[in-house]
C-alpha cells in the first residue's frame, strides 16, 4: 500500500505556518485542552464523547466500509476515528489532523492497542501532508467555523484532491442562529470566523464541484447547539 502520508516533515510539530486566526485557534485549544482546572477537564469530557456521540450518523451518511481510507481535519481527541474505526471493523488505517498539540498528544495515547491503526498529525487544514487520491471519506467535524471563506474554498479543493474516486466528504457545524448573541458565544475568542448557513453552504460545496450534496440530521446533546449536515461527492 502505498502510504497517504507525505515522508517529507510537513504536518510534523516542527514546520507549520499559521494564518493568525490558525495560531488562535491552536492556542485556545492548547490553553482549554491543555490545563488543569474545571474548565479544562469539562472540555476534554466534551470531547471525549464526541466518538459515542457521532461516530455512528457518520458512519450511516458516509456508508462507511471496512475497506474504506479515512481521514478526518480537526480531529481533536480523535474519538470519532477511533469509534468509527471500531465499530466498523475497519481493514485501513485512519488519519486525523489538527492544529492543537495537545488535541493531537492526548488522541495518540494508548494508540499501540487498537487496530488496524489511527495516525494523529499536527497539521493545518491548510497544508495538508497527504498525496492525491488517497482517501475515500474525509470528514470534518465542527471545523468549517475556523475558516474564512477563502479558506473553506481552499480546503475543500485540496480534499478534492485527497479523494478517491466515489470519495465522500462528510461534513457538518452548528447552525446560525438569528439572534447573533448566541453565535457570538459560540465564535467568542476561538479563533473560529462565522456560522454559515445552508445557502451558503451548499453553494460553497457546488462551487468546488462537489456534487450529490445530501443534508442529513445530526444531533449535538448540549443546547443551544444545532447543527447543518451534508455528505457529498468529489467529482
Ligand atoms: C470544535 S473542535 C472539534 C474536534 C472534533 N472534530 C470533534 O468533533 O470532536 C475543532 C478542532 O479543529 C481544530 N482546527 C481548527 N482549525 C483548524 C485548521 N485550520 N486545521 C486543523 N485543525 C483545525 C481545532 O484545533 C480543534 O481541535
Amino acid at each position: 500500500m502505498e502510504r497517504p502520508h507525505k515522508p517529507d516533515g510537513s504536518g510534523s510539530a516542527g514546520g507549520l505556518r499559521l494564518s493568525e486566526s490558525e495560531a488562535t485557534a491552536q492556542a485556545f485549544y492548547d490553553r482549554w485542552i491543555g490545563g488543569t482546572g474545571l474548565r479544562s477537564r469539562l472540555g476534554r469530557t466534551v470531547f471525549s464523547l464526541s466518538g459515542t456521540v457521532y461516530s455512528g450518523p457518520f458512519i450511516q451518511a458516509a456508508a462507511l466500509r471496512p475497506e474504506d481510507r479515512v481521514m478526518e481535519i480537526g480531529s481533536g481527541l480523535g474519538e470519532i476515528l477511533t469509534a468509527s474505526q471500531r465499530r466498523i471493523g475497519a481493514e485501513q488505517p485512519y488519519f486525523g489532523i489538527d492544529l492543537s498539540y495537545q488535541m493531537v498528544r492526548r488522541a495518540r495515547r494508548g494508540l499501540e492497542s487498537r487496530r488496524p491503526s489511527l495516525h494523529f498529525l499536527v497539521a493545518s487544514a491548510l497544508q495538508m501532508p497527504f498525496r492525491r487520491q488517497c482517501f475515500d471519506v474525509v470528514l470534518l467535524s465542527h471545523v468549517v467555523k475556523y475558516l474564512t471563506d477563502p479558506q473553506l474554498r481552499q480546503v475543500l479543493a485540496q480534499v478534492k484532491e485527497l479523494l478517491r474516486p466515489g470519495g465522500r466528504l462528510i461534513l457538518w457545524e452548528f447552525r446560525p442562529y438569528a439572534w447573533g448573541a448566541i453565535n457570538r458565544i459560540i465564535l467568542r475568542g476561538s479563533g473560529s470566523h462565522k456560522l454559515r448557513s445552508a445557502p451558503e453552504l451548499v453553494s460553497l460545496l457546488q462551487e468546488q464541484g462537489y456534487r450529490n450534496l445530501q443534508p442529513f440530521r445530526i444531533h449535538t446533546p448540549w443546547p443551544p447547539f444545532r447543527n447543518l449536515a451534508y455528505r457529498a461527492q468529489a467529482g
